[in-house]
């Protein structure tokens, strides 16, 4: 064979071995194969484990606590309004006999890290081994609109929302978790991480998640620490926030959650630092591949229906 054969002989092998290996890498993880459903790793066999969970009175974070409940885990509930903190630990409590539930309101958004600290301090005597930063969104009316437009205000207030309260947080809680550990910390990203137009602010700070909860993972990795970190990319979740003009086939905020803690400890055992527990949102790591142009006429393609279901919207608001 004429060596430029055998070259392209081993470069297909190759890839037809990266791409074994890949596609076995995505079955096992959404079959869950090397999971722990349960979430055992991060408990006590002694006493009552205990997970934080940020803006977990509505959306996907409520559907988180829903879920540590069901795993037999305390949680305690993060968010700005005593009113709806109440109502989600009434709803929370009436998910299992053996539930327990404590509240903190914070809002994430002014909370000075002596405020964090202080609220912390109520908790020292629990066993808590899981964090999840949760709470976040874009700060703005409307939600998509160019940059140009946006107030000083959103722009502050959206980095404080996503990115420095929950790296404050982490910071705090991180002798705790590693006094508890193994220990978990999810930090909720968004597939907006690579740079939605129109969303400049919110993409950045979800850019900033995601390199934050990598960074803290490799770090926990280089000192020996056994925190595992996972930053997660949701795509479209019917929440509180997003009601219209979704994708086909979104989950609801419970199911969302329930994939992402089916899937994590699986995550963690294959070495992952990042997840996408839904399986469609996990196609668009392809663009990651694909050129700039391309990238460039899917993401406006795929913003048209969120423009059009948002200038609705923004009419009934007129109207109303
Ligand atoms: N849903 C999606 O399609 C999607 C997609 C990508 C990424 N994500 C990310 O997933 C996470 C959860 O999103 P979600 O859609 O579930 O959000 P959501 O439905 O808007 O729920 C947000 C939660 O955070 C609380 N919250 C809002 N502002 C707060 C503040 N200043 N201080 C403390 N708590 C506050 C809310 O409480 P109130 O109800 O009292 O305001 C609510 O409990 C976010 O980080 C978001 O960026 C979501």
């Amino acid at each position: 064979m004429y060596p430029i054969g055998k070259l392209l002989n081993v470069a297909g092998s190759i890839a037809l071995g990266i791409l074994s290996y890949n596609t076995w890498r995505f079955i096992s993880f959404h079959l869950a194969l090397y999971g722990d459903r349960k979430l055992d790793r991060y408990k006590s066999k002694n006493q009552r484990s205990w997970a934080i969970v940020t803006g977990a009175s509505a959306g996907i974070g409520l559907g988180y606590a829903e879920e540590l409940i069901i795993r037999g885990f305390g949680v305690i509930i993060f968010g700005h309004k005593l009113d709806e903190l109440q109502q989600a630990e009434i709803h929370l409590r009436t998910i299992s006999d053996d539930s327990d539930i404590r509240i903190v309101k914070l809002d994430a958004i002014t909370a000075s890290p002596t405020e964090i600290k202080d609220a912390l301090n109520e908790f020292k005597q629990l066993h808590i081994t899981i964090l999840i930063n949760n709470v976040g969104g874009a700060v703005s009316w409307p939600f998509y609109k160019p940059f140009r437009e946006h107030t000083a205000d959103e722009v502050d207030n959206t980095i404080n929302l996503n990115a420095r309260f929950m790296a404050q947080l982490t910071r705090l809680l991180l002798p705790t978790l590693t006094q508890h550990s193994p220990s978990l910390i999810l930090n909720m990203s968004s597939g907006s991480h690579m740079g939605i137009p129109w969303l400049c602010t919110y993409s950045a700070v979800k850019g900033f998640n995601a390199s934050f909860s990598r960074a803290i993972s490799r770090e926990m990795k280089a000192t020996g620490v056994a925190i595992d970190s996972i930053v997660v990319y949701p795509g479209d979740v019917h929440s509180q926030a997003n009601t219209s003009g979704l994708a086909p086939f979104s989950p609801s905020s419970r199911e969302y959650a329930k994939m992402a803690l089916d899937r994590v400890v699986t995550a963690v055992r294959q070495g992952r630092n990042e997840m996408s527990p839904f399986w469609m949102h996990g196609l668009s790591g392809v663009l990651d591949f694909v050129p700039e142009f391309l990238v460039q006429s899917l993401t406006q393609t795929s913003l048209e229906g969120k423009l059009e279901a948002q200038a609705e919207q923004m009419m009934k608001v007129k109207e109303l």
